[in-house]
């Protein structure tokens, strides 16, 4: 199926707190223990994480690592109240810094993070380009690059099937999302030509589940402009 787009930010209330509260952890802690896995050495820097929600990546990062510090950013002002709450309440407010800011054109430092890390933001946005260029923008060169998303898949009934599978037990309201959300999605044969046409092919882009695909590696010492 072609992809049918969703709205771009979270910013309805309701929505952004049945998000926080949906059972996310074994994927967000996943995403985390991929990060260690696949960059043992990378213990400390400074990381930032595009469309954090309410920052339960973050969160678990900060736990994980104590020596990084992370600046999570998503364009959502409810999100961000939530991340604000997640991160107080966790008491890792000295390492993890929410922002209420929105790609593309981040006004943060040009080069200056070591990591740039994302997990379910790509298929919100209307062109992908927008999140590989910010991703070239902020990372230093060789900086790590680590990205999940969800893919789509053939068709909407096979949607519904993973929506039933994996959130059949969750309020309405997220699996409208979920299914929303696939639907938006990139097929892994899409990203590897977006990674590709930016210069990023040296990326590893694999599945990463049977709804998931996820691209991982360092960028290369120069990018092409965008
Ligand atoms: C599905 S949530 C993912 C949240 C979090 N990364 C996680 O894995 O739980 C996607 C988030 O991206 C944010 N977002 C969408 N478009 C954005 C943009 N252009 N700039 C910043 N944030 C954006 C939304 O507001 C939403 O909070």
């Amino acid at each position: 199926m072609d992809r049918i787009l969703e709205p771009e930010l979270m910013v309805d209330k309701k929505q952004a707190e049945a998000y926080a509260r949906a059972d996310l952890a074994q994927i967000n802690q996943g995403f985390v223990d991929r990060f260690r896995s696949c960059f043992p050495k990378i213990t400390s820097g400074a990381m930032v994480d595009l469309g954090c929600g309410p920052a339960d990546i973050p969160v678990r990062f900060a736990r994980a690592l104590p020596s990084l510090r992370i600046t999570a950013v998503d364009g959502s002002e409810p999100m961000i109240a939530l991340a604000q709450q997640a991160v107080e309440g966790a008491e890792v407010g000295d390492r993890v810094r929410p922002l209420c800011l929105r790609l593309p054109m981040l006004p943060l430092g040009l080069q200056s993070f070591d990591a740039v890390v994302s997990n379910s933001l790509v298929h919100h946005l209307p062109d992908p380009y927008l999140f590989w260029n910010e991703v070239v923008r902020l990372g230093r060169p060789r900086g790590i690059v680590l990205v999940m998303d969800l893919l789509r898949p053939e068709s909407p009934e096979r949607a519904w099937e993973l929506v039933q599978k994996y959130s059949g037990h969750e309020p309405d309201i997220l699996k409208r999302d979920l299914f929303n959300s696939l639907c938006a999605a990139f097929t892994l044969r899409e990203v590897r030509g977006h990674i590709r046409s930016r210069g990023l092919g040296g990326l590893v882009c694999e599945m990463a589940s049977d709804r998931h695909w996820i691209v991982w590696g360092h960028l290369p010492r120069e990018v092409p402009k965008g």
